[in-house]
């Protein structure tokens, strides 16, 4: 009886322990883990030809390409090796329940010099093209940014057959003064100057070749990394077929040249469908009296032929191209999104938001130096990440109402840290008013939002007939043309100290920006995860326990 009961426990226990072994396997490998390190530098780089302090991830400017699948978590541990407080954030990723995440000044405090900071991110429910970017002091001036791209899983069908190729095209503004003088300039009540080139992946005039073979097509994902300018986005002789815009899927419009505002992502096939030579890629400032423009090289496979003739132009000034470009750019309904249903099947147009906000722009002097405003309110950086106080219920660093959800209308502008109170579930309706004479490019970070109207002068009641609430494109960043509104519409599914900015750096860094909070009294790890364990503690949260007690 006894070596029978013995070997019935141990066949017990190894079935306990099979099981056990496969629930844990399903718990925790459903999503896969990407582990990366990062090494932040200085390093000498000569982007205009001449000599530059550059902040280089891994020896590399601009930065590694991260590559992920939807739902993947992404384990990056950012070693900051330079002299100065450091953070990354991430254009377009939403860190659902997460904005620990971020990596901006609201949310988390910045690495100090010689230490580091594993973020752990996930990607949840999310495809397309974004990209990365250093968020504090200018750093966005000297590096550090890079691509992101977020695969569609393998089951789920993409609106278009697999590319030959897959290339990112970081572009956009740049200066040969280094971030520190551009700090102190903005420091000193100055906006920066107009810049002194436009770069492509890091590089000026033909400063890289992109190898095509005739016939085939070729994805390209094209975002705005830049300071202070729109771009305009061509390649000589071949046309743009967009098929993306940081992450829906558009309806398969063929363009001539694209419009990438400030902080902007878009993916574009092109098909190398003309005669074997080189061709110029260009990007051109958009909306400036000075024109840059910088080239790369469009190489066909066993072209003998470098580029040649002029370099095709592109629109300049002209804002009524860019507004109705704006409006053909649509949703592609039936498409799959990062889940396979059609995206048609949410209507976001049938759903009545439950309040509307008004974000106005404005360029104050505020004790005689130029600041920029929102609704009349400069954000004036706390001594604590807001997200931090609110945790340990640290008071005095913000309060929530500190801006108004509209306008006051006079020209008064003051210094507050902002904070916007919102409700989880609340679908809200955003209007950004711009009277300046200049293009304006809003992000919000954790949402994907409907841009559901352009209109020009001041938007009222009225200005809704002119909305599109069957197909726009749901994104992350927004331009809002001179003397003109954009509206979205936002559902607040995501809770969270979600920062609002211009995506232009210096009124960015002047005061354009704000947060919003977006809260549910539940403690529930459903609607948001508690602090991490390795958060870096800073300002008066130094000392407090990140772990139960
Ligand atoms: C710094 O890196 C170490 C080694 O990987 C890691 O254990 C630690 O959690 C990191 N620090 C933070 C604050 O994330
Ligand atoms: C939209 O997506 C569907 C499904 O993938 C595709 O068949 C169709 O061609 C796309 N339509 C347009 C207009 O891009």
């Amino acid at each position: 009886m006894r070596p029978c009961k013995c070997k019935c426990n141990v066949l017990s226990a190894l079935i306990l322990l099979v099981t056990f072994l496969f629930i844990a396997s399903s718990v925790h490998c459903e999503d896969p883990y990407r582990y990366l390190t990062w090494k932040v530098t200085y390093g000498d780089i000569y982007p205009l030809g001449v000599k530059q302090q550059g902040i280089l991830i891994n020896g590399q400017f601009p930065g590694p390409q991260i590559d992920a699948v939807t739902n993947d978590n992404l384990i990056i541990n950012v070693y900051n090796y330079l002299r100065e407080p450091f953070l990354i954030s991430w254009n377009g990723l939403q860190h659902r329940r997460n904005s620990w995440q971020d990596g901006v000044y609201g949310t988390n405090c910045p690495i100090p010099p010689g230490r580091n900071l594993t973020y752990a991110i996930q990607v949840k429910d999310q495809i397309g093209s974004y990209f990365y970017f250093p968020s504090l002091g200018m750093h966005k001036a000297a590096g550090a940014f890079g691509g992101i791209r977020i695969w569609s899983r393998p089951q789920i069908p993409v609106p278009f057959p697999s590319p030959a190729g897959d290339i990112t095209i970081l572009a956009g503004d740049w200066f040969k003064l280094d971030h520190r003088r551009l700090r102190r300039l903005l420091e000193n009540g100055h906006n920066l100057p107009f810049p002194d080139g436009l770069l492509i992946n890091g590089r000026g005039w033909n400063g890289n070749t992109f190898t095509v073979d005739q016939g085939k097509t070729y994805r390209f994902r094209i975002s705005n990394v830049g300071l202070t300018t729109s771009i305009n986005f061509r390649i000589q002789g071949h046309s743009l077929k967009l098929v993306e815009v940081e992450g829906s899927h558009t309806l398969q419009n063929t363009y001539s040249s694209l419009d990438v505002h400030l902080g902007q992502s878009y993916s574009v096939l092109v098909t190398a469908d003309q005669p074997v030579k080189d061709y110029y890629m260009v990007v051109s400032t958009r909306f400036t009296r000075r024109i840059l423009t910088t080239t790369s090289v469009l190489h066909y496979s066993y072209s003998k032929t470098g580029v040649s003739g002029p370099v095709p132009p592109g629109p300049t000034l002209d804002i009524a191209s860019s507004v109705y470009q704006a409006r053909t750019i649509r949703w592609n309904l039936t498409a799959s999104g990062p889940r396979p249903n059609p995206q048609g099947s949410y209507h976001y147009g049938l759903i009545k938001p439950s309040r509307t906000i008004m974000l106005a722009n404005s360029a104050p002097y505020i004790n005689g130096k130029q600041r920029y405003a929102v609704n009349g309110v400069s954000y004036n950086e706390p001594d604590t990440p807001l997200k931090l106080a609110d945790y340990f219920n640290i008071p005095g660093v913000f309060y929530v109402g500190s801006i108004p959800t509209y306008p006051n209308g006079g020209n008064n502008a003051y210094l507050q840290t902002s904070v916007m109170g919102a409700n989880f579930h609340e679908l809200v309706e955003i209007v950004f008013q711009n009277w300046e004479d200049s293009v304006q490019s809003w992000h919000i970070d954790g949402y994907s939002f409907f841009v559901v109207g352009y209109g020009s002068g001041q938007w009222t009641a009225d200005s809704r007939v002119q909305y599109n609430l069957r197909d726009t494109v749901a994104r992350c960043t927004t331009q809002v043309y001179p003397r003109s509104w954009t509206a979205i519409y936002m559902a607040l599914d995501n809770v969270g100290m979600w920062n609002i900015r211009s995506e232009n750096w210096g009124r960015q860094y002047l005061g354009q920006q704000l947060y919003l909070r977006v809260y549910t009294p539940s403690k529930s790890w459903r609607d948001e995860y508690p602090v991490p364990k390795n958060a870096l503690l800073c300002g008066r949260a130094s000392g407090r326990r990140t772990r139960p007690f």
